[in-house]
């Protein structure tokens, strides 16, 4: 059994479908369910007895520990996070309680639990050897490149500019800590970004494809020339799904795409791919929704990640290309407009705060 922090956000519920896709080992999916959790991403596992939701705070030490304990976690793929660059900037603390003090305390209940596995054990069962603590970080720690730098390597240095990038940071050390110091087993990742089914359209691309749609504005930040390098979500849960059985044990690992691109090519691009499968009605481009809007304070101007080394020692590689990726995506939320309506409405907000108190189970 493994424990899954944050699996109802993003990453981490693309994540859960895709481990049980590919396995049939359960999952124990912790999260809290901010603004940003959406069960609804899980509705596919409804009825699966393999996936098991915990609402709760990775923060709340004594819930951790009695659920690694009573499920005799053997690994812990930790996505949970404040994980909005503007949120950051508007509201810090959130991001320092969570990123920081969370993970310390998930980190704590961690040990505790570790502490207690025999050394080694059989394949199946839980043991000190082979138990994993997957720490999954970004690429803004590196802080930012100049046009003619290299990528980012596992040796760059952390240079993190804004209070989300500088709290992911904070978290990564923490998690080497406990390597270093304690001996739990962590391997970390620091991917690029990531795009794909079931993103809060808050970011990029989820934005300014629900926003063409209803006739709004697509906003851009300064010049639109920011550069980001593009990892389609299946890519980065392949690689942590390689991280977890193969990575070695205090290492990290950066994961990316290859797809280096300034934030107005991706947008251009979204718009003609729109233009080709819903048209607006007037025949015009989406294109001419694109609005310039005032920079964000601090904006990295360019990330890009060197992925030789987790592509080498483990073999591990992105499948998609970003025209192929996006494609999906644009089809994805095309063909999951209620997805849409229901995240942006606040009607799942109020679902939840009905169905659900703080701490409570529900398996399927
Ligand atoms: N999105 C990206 O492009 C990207 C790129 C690289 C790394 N990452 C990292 O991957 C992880 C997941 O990112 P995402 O985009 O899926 O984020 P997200 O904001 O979509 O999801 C975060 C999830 O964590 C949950 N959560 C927040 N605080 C919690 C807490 N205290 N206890 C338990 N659950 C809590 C939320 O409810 C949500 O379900 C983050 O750690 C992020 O830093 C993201």
């Amino acid at each position: 059994m493994i424990l899954v922090t944050g699996g109802a956000g993003f990453i981490g519920s693309n994540f859960v479908l895709d481990w049980l896709r590919h396995g049939n080992e359960p999952v124990v999916n912790l999260d809290k369910l901010t603004y940003a959790g959406n069960l609804r991403n899980l509705d596919a596992l409804a009825d699966d007895r393999r996936h098991q939701f915990v609402r709760g705070d990775i923060g709340d030490r004594d819930l951790v520990l009695s659920l690694l304990r009573r499920e005799r976690i053997r690994a812990v793929v930790h996505f949970a996070a404040e994980s909005h660059v503007d949120r950051s900037i508007h509201a810090p603390e959130d991001f320092i309680q969570t990123n920081v003090v969370g993970t310390f305390r998930l980190l704590e209940a961690v040990r505790a639990h570790w502490s207690d596995l025999p050394p080694d054990a059989a394949q199946d069962e839980p043991s000190r050897a082979r138990f994993r603590f997957v720490h999954v970080s970004t690429d803004e720690v590196y802080g930012t490149l100049a046009p003619e730098d290299p990528p980012f390597t596992e040796t760059t240095p952390y240079q993190p500019n804004s209070p989300y990038a500088a709290s992911k940071a904070a978290s990564d050390h923490l998690v080497r800590s406990f390597h270093h110091t304690f001996g739990i087993p962590v391997v970390t990742t620091n991917c690029s970004n990531n795009y794909g089914p079931f993103q809060f359209p808050e970011k990029l691309i989820p934005l300014c494809i629900h926003n063409a749609l209803a006739g709004r504005p697509l906003p851009i930040y300064g010049d639109g020339q920011q550069v980001r390098d593009w990892l389609y979500v299946e890519d980065h849960t392949a690689a942590i799904r390689t991280v977890l059985d193969r990575g070695m044990p205090g290492e990290t690992y950066n994961v990316g795409g290859w797809n280096e691109k300034p934030n107005l090519e991706v947008v251009r691009t979204l718009c003609s791919i729109l233009d080709e499968l819903a048209p607006r009605r007037d025949g015009r481009s989406y294109a001419d929704q694109i609005t310039f809007v005032t920079d964000r304070p601090g904006h990295d101007r360019r990330y890009a990640i060197d992925a030789r080394k987790v592509e080498r020692s483990l073999g591990w590689r992105p499948r998609e290309t970003f025209e192929s990726g996006i494609r999906r995506t644009v089809r994805w939320y095309l063909d999951h407009a209620e997805w849409v309506a229901d995240v942006t409405s606040g009607g799942y907000r109020e679902w939840i705060a009905k169905h659900y108190s703080a701490a409570t189970t529900s398996r399927g």
